[in-house]
């Protein structure tokens, strides 16, 4: 009898350390239930615990962040292949997004939709003119180069008294973006572009509040969660309201606009008796928020940084101005697209900026939607993906003294911009972000501009501490310098 028992519990254990074995995910930290291992996760630097936890564990590790099992990657050739995949084409499922964004807009959609809505963002960007040359690119350039020369007046005007870039970019940078979103531009001072602009620095303020919500959706039984939730919805609803009246109140006009609201409508229009499609007016409210919220936020803090660091380097500042001056020969004074091919250091610089200070350190999630394999080890459906960009940003592998702004690691001795593959702001693959040429206009020009017009320099007295906790940022939807202030000393 005693020898049955044997055979069998021998067995039970053998089958149990087979499924073990088979399973043969990647290594990681263990959790405890429920939370996993949130509680251990460095509550306002999360990417920083994850990155000691990937040299820990090595490039692919598996962790549990609340509801979500998970794998981080932190090898930039095998994150490429891996974020490559159509397997991992998709974002997570969270559901407290799904419940803001209704599963419409392009950012956090999946399948079908995602697919036309994408195909059509991609389309507007070529009609509008992010293209390598031609009319249209030109006409897109003299856009930004507008709110540029806005933002120059301004600046002008300030007299070197101390200035709040997230405030003042956030106006120009949202001009621009309203134009080409919108086909409208509103004064400073109109209610409906304050509230969208408050919107706009409050949002981020809410979404850090509301993001343990989506690994721990149980959270929501917190009022303060229910509350902030609320809080976003309402704003999302108004924003909505507001759109939907710049739309009725649009006529024919539309049909000669670039704007991506009139190509959204005219394909509303024309495929009006269609099925299985999704251009109608409920997607066309989240998309056109969700452009603007990809779009600015992430511009306007990458161009606070490049300040940032160029008062802090007054060397580079020095060097790039002898640059700018000798390339500027226009009437207009103004340095376009053109003259900026002649200064590798300026794109070098904002290369550096985005490598040392990403906007998106985590990385945007992806989800994994079949039972896949990557580097040998089994990744069950339903993973999220983490593409740690820190830690691929930060690696001595791959740069020399990471912690320190040099741009010129980015060119080689002949002075060219030399490609780093660990350098991925945008990430990559079939979902990788589709503004990236756009944003690197945007950052060139208002870059280039401003410091051909101004020594820039960070207000006086502050400690050597007080500038630490400036330059190490804080992290909400984005990672953004924390609240400082620039003086601006016109120059020419
Ligand atoms: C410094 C500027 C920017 C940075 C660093 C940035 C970064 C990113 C990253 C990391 C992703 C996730 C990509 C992935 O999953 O592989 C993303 C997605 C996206 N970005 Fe950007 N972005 C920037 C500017 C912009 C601009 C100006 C636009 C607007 C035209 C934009 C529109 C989008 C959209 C629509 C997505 C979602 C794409 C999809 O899910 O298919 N981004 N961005
Ligand atoms: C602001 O938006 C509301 C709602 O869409 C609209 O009724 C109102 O006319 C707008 N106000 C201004 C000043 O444009
Ligand atoms: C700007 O900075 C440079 C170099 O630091 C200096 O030589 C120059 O005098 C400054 N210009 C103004 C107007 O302060």
């Amino acid at each position: 009898m005693s020898w049955i028992v044997i055979i069998i519990l021998l067995s039970i254990l053998y089958g149990c350390y087979q499924w073990y074995c088979n399973k043969n995910l990647p290594p990681g930290p263990w959790g405890v239930p429920i939370v996993g291992y949130l509680p251990w996760l460095n509550p306002t630097k999360p990417y920083k615990t994850l990155t000691e936890l990937a040299r820990k564990y090595g490039p692919i590790y598996s962790i549990q962040m609340g509801k979500h099992f998970a794998i981080v990657m932190s090898d930039p050739i095998s994150v490429r292949t891996a974020l490559a995949r159509n397997e991992l084409a998709d974002r997570t499922n969270f559901e407290v997004i799904n419940e803001i964004m209704q599963e419409h807009g392009l950012i956090f959609t999946r399948g079908e939709l995602w697919k036309e809505q994408r195909k059509f963002v991609c389309n507007w960007l070529k009609v509008i003119g992010v293209t390598k040359f031609g009319d249209k690119k030109t006409d897109l350039q003299l856009n930004i180069v507008d709110v540029v020369s806005s933002t120059i007046s301004n600046l002008r005007q300030t007299n070197k008294r101390p200035i709040d870039t997230g405030k003042l970019f956030l106006v120009y940078i949202g001009d621009f973006v309203n134009r080409i979103v919108l086909g409208k531009e509103w004064p400073e001072d109109d209610p409906n572009w304050t509230y969208l602009r408050n919107l706009a620095e409050d949002g981020s303020k809410k979404f850090s509040i509301a993001t343990p919500l989506s690994v721990l959706p149980i959270l929501k039984i917190i009022p303060k969660y229910r509350k902030t939730v609320s809080e976003i919805i309402e704003g999302v609803l108004k924003t909505h309201f507001i759109y939907k009246t710049l739309m009725e109140n649009r006529g024919k006009e539309v049909d000669q606009c670039k704007d991506l609201m009139a190509l959204f409508m005219k394909e509303m229009t024309k495929r009006k008796n269609d099925i299985g499609h999704f251009f109608n007016e409920k997607q066309c409210c989240f998309l056109l928020s969700d452009i603007f919220g990809a779009g600015v936020e992430t511009t306007v803090n990458t161009l606070r940084w490049f300040l940032l660091y160029m008062a802090l380097n007054k060397d580079v500042q020095c060097e790039l101005q002898s640059l700018l001056d000798l390339v500027c020969t226009g009437d207009d004074g103004i340095i376009d697209l053109e003259n900026i091919e002649h200064i590798p250091l300026l794109k070098a610089c904002v290369y550096e900026i985005m490598r040392l200070r990403p906007v998106a350190p985590s990385g945007i999630p992806r989800v994994v939607n079949k039972d896949i394999t990557i580097l040998g080890y089994q990744v069950p459906k339903g993973t999220m993906v983490l593409p740690l960009q820190w830690a691929m940003h930060h690696d001595k592998k791959y740069w020399m003294d990471p912690e320190i702004f040099q741009p010129k690691r980015f060119m080689d001795d002949d002075g060219n911009l030399i490609n780093k593959k660990a350098f991925m702001p945008f990430q990559a693959g079939k979902r990788a972000c589709v503004g990236d040429t756009l944003s690197y206009w945007i950052l060139y020009l208002f870059g280039a501009n401003i410091i051909h017009n101004f020594n820039i320099s960070l207000e006086d007295g502050l400690s050597e501490q007080e500038i630490n906790t400036i330059t190490d940022g804080e992290f909400g939807i984005t990672l953004s310098p924390a609240k400082h202030s620039i003086v601006f000393e016109t120059r020419i």
